[in-house]
């Protein structure tokens, strides 16, 4: 399981106390009609992500896009099929795990695994209004996750590796978890031109997706060093915020753990 509060670092703290309050509002923004909270909260990058998800595929599961944080669809992505197991690496209101397990019904089961206690309240609220139950929530931590070795078929996450201090710790993790042959399929916000080195130390800029972005050959380096094979970026959109215009981007970003 993951570390206890009294290990946890200054950045690790920021970034749960911030979507403990944003699990909070989300209470309050999910409801029809209303628009999505966005990528990593309203005062954090607007990576042109909503409207990335399928009408039909949100009524199934009776949510609305309004819950994502996310900065795109890692369940596009993935290619999901019946029988699968999926972990989502920061898993929030869980929108992303109910839509997976949806997906690998039957036969499947779609894990999400989140630090923060605000947020698996609200998945698990998420969960048994969608009447999906081939879907669990583990409170853990993406450094140190909270399932056995090659178990897993495809690791998800939406917007949350870049929160994470240790990159490398993350990646290495997803790699312990997955099957060999298993996919990688993440969205997450990198960094395309240096930031200012005051944007890089604002807590609030880090738990906002800004300041804890790393660039693509950083990125692509961690991947290959864990052992990952076929590593693939696309940038899908860039960000727009004063002072960071275009420096920030969203990516989609896929690899695989070989079958040896
Ligand atoms: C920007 S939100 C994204 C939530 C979700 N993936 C989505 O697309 O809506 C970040 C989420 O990751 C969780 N998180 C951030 N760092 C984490 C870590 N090191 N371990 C576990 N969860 C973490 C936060 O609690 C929060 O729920």
């Amino acid at each position: 399981m993951g570390q206890g509060d009294n290990t946890m670092s200054e950045v690790r703290e920021a970034v749960r106390l911030r979507y403990a309050n944003v699990a909070k509002q989300l209470v309050v923004f999910n409801r029809p009609g209303s628009g999505p909270a966005g990528c990593c909260q309203a005062d954090g990058p607007d990576c042109g992500c909503s409207g990335s998800y399928s009408a039909e595929a949100l009524q199934e599961i009776g949510l609305t896009e309004s819950v994502s944080l996310g900065c795109g669809n890692p369940t596009m992505l993935a290619e999901l099929r019946p029988g699968e197991t999926v972990l989502d690496l920061g898993s929030g209101a869980g929108l992303d795990v109910l839509l997976s397990a949806r997906r690998v019904a039957p036969g499947g089961h779609a894990y999400g695994v989140d630090m923060t206690d605000e947020m698996l309240g609200l998945a698990n609220g998420n969960k048994a209004k969608s009447g999906v139950t081939n879907a669990s929530f583990l409170k853990g931590t993406i450094e140190t996750i909270p399932l056995p070795d090659s178990t897993v078929d495809v690791v998800i996450s939406n917007c949350v590796i870049n929160l994470a201090e240790d990159k490398g710790a993350v990646i290495k993790e997803a790699f312990r978890v997955l099957r060999p042959g298993g996919r990688f399929a993440v969205a997450d916000m990198v960094e395309l031109e240096p930031l200012e080195p005051a944007d890089k130390q604002a807590l609030d800029k880090w738990a906002g997706c800004i300041s804890g972005t790393i660039p693509i050959s950083e990125y692509r380096n961690a991947l290959v060093t864990a052992g990952f094979a076929d590593v693939d970026f696309e940038i899908h959109a860039t960000e727009n915020m004063p002072g960071i215009d275009g420096k920030v981007g969203s990516a989609y970003i896929r690899a695989r753990k070989p079958l040896m």
